[in-house]
């Protein structure tokens, strides 16, 4: 895939929110009547979408709701649970392994997936199934992992106004791909001016915790796109930790720079802990770049924060001269994982 093509679909991200929810308006699923858990799992950029509708559900969340990264299902997962597998490929060996050991207690699920061996498990098992487009990378798939996510949550009764929050963002997304899209010269794009004042740096990238799985996002999309090493952290928890070595850091001796997620819905107490850490490691790391949401809606926030950093994520890749299409890295990997 070429590199402004990959760009151009990240940059689509408010049409294929909308493709999603066609696709979601389509499918039939059947989810147990009750359930105790949901357990979400995925890896990578399959695995954030759990993360973000997390975050983005957290107030109406009735029931505990844990993301599972890793090989090992939790052993509290039962019967009684609901298991969603997201994976773009289907072939993802953790998520794989997850659902053979659901298989195995007789856990309820739903996949999210393109094709691969999850299609074939849940042909196989006749096992609900949201098949989404092929031919994207999972990074740039978002819209089609996500969006069945939340809706499967919806079905659950714990996506209340799910409709309407998902309309705000679209028509917020689609403002700001005409101020930030490909389009947009650099001198007149706000994404492209911050790739070009991070594109040789360390970011440190902090967020309150609702805002966490923003903040996440841009730094694996700037390892991923940009093969930029970066750090996510989430206020108030680093300043009991990682403060110490932020303030450590020597005037100009390091190549670091410093982002806030900032929102008006982050809690008075956390945003006062900001301006106090603006002030304590501020002037260490060359001024605090801060950036704000668009829109009322958690939900609105958080996407409008993602797709704001994932197009900086493509201008830094774009600035540093590496194709942001590009991850022989994970591919070599996984080809070595398939021996
Ligand atoms: O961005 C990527 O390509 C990776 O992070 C993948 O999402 C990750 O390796 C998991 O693969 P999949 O999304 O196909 O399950």
């Amino acid at each position: 895939m070429k590199s402004n093509e990959f760009i151009n679909i990240l940059a689509a991200l408010p049409e294929q929110i909308e493709k999603a929810q066609d696709i979601c308006s389509r499918v039939k699923v059947d989810l147990p009547e009750k359930i105790n858990a949901v357990y979400i799992a995925g890896m990578g950029g399959s695995g954030v979408a759990g993360l973000l509708a997390k975050s983005i559900l957290s107030e109406n969340l009735k029931i505990p709701v844990e993301l599972i990264r890793d090989y090992a299902a939790p052993f509290a997962m039962t019967k009684n649970s609901l298991l969603v597998a997201v994976s773009y490929s289907g072939n993802t060996e953790e998520t794989l392994s997850v659902v053979a050991q659901a298989e195995k207690r007789r856990v309820p699920m739903v996949f999210i997936s393109s094709g691969g061996k999850l299609a074939e498990l849940a042909e196989a098992k006749k096992i609900d199934i949201f098949e989404i487009p092929k031919g994207y990378q999972p990074r740039a798939a978002l819209g089609f992992l996500l969006i069945p996510l939340l809706y499967i949550f919806e079905k659950l009764k714990m996506a209340p106004g799910l409709k309407e929050d998902l309309a705000e963002a679209v028509i917020e997304l689609k403002k700001l791909c005409g101020e930030i899209g490909p389009g947009v010269s650099p001198h007149q794009n706000e994404a492209h001016k911050l790739a070009a004042k991070i594109c040789k740096t360390f970011p440190l990238i902090y967020s309150s915790a609702a805002l966490y799985p923003a903040a996440y996002r841009f730094k694996c999309q700037l390892n991923e796109n940009a093969k930029l090493l970066a750090h996510a952290g989430e206020m108030t928890e680093s300043n009991h930790n990682e403060i110490e070595g932020l303030c450590a850091l020597k005037r100009g001796a390091h190549n670091h720079s410093l982002l806030y997620l900032r929102s008006e819905r982050d809690s008075e107490r956390t945003k006062k802990q900001m301006e106090i850490t603006k002030s304590l490691v501020g002037a260490q790391l060359g001024g605090v770049r801060e950036i704000f949401p668009r829109g009322k809606s958690l939900l609105c926030q958080m996407l409008s924060l993602v797709y704001f950093l994932d197009m900086v994520s493509a201008y830094v890749a774009e600035v540093n001269g590496t194709d942001p299409a590009e991850i022989g890295t994970i591919l070599k990997l996984k080809k070595e994982l398939s021996r």
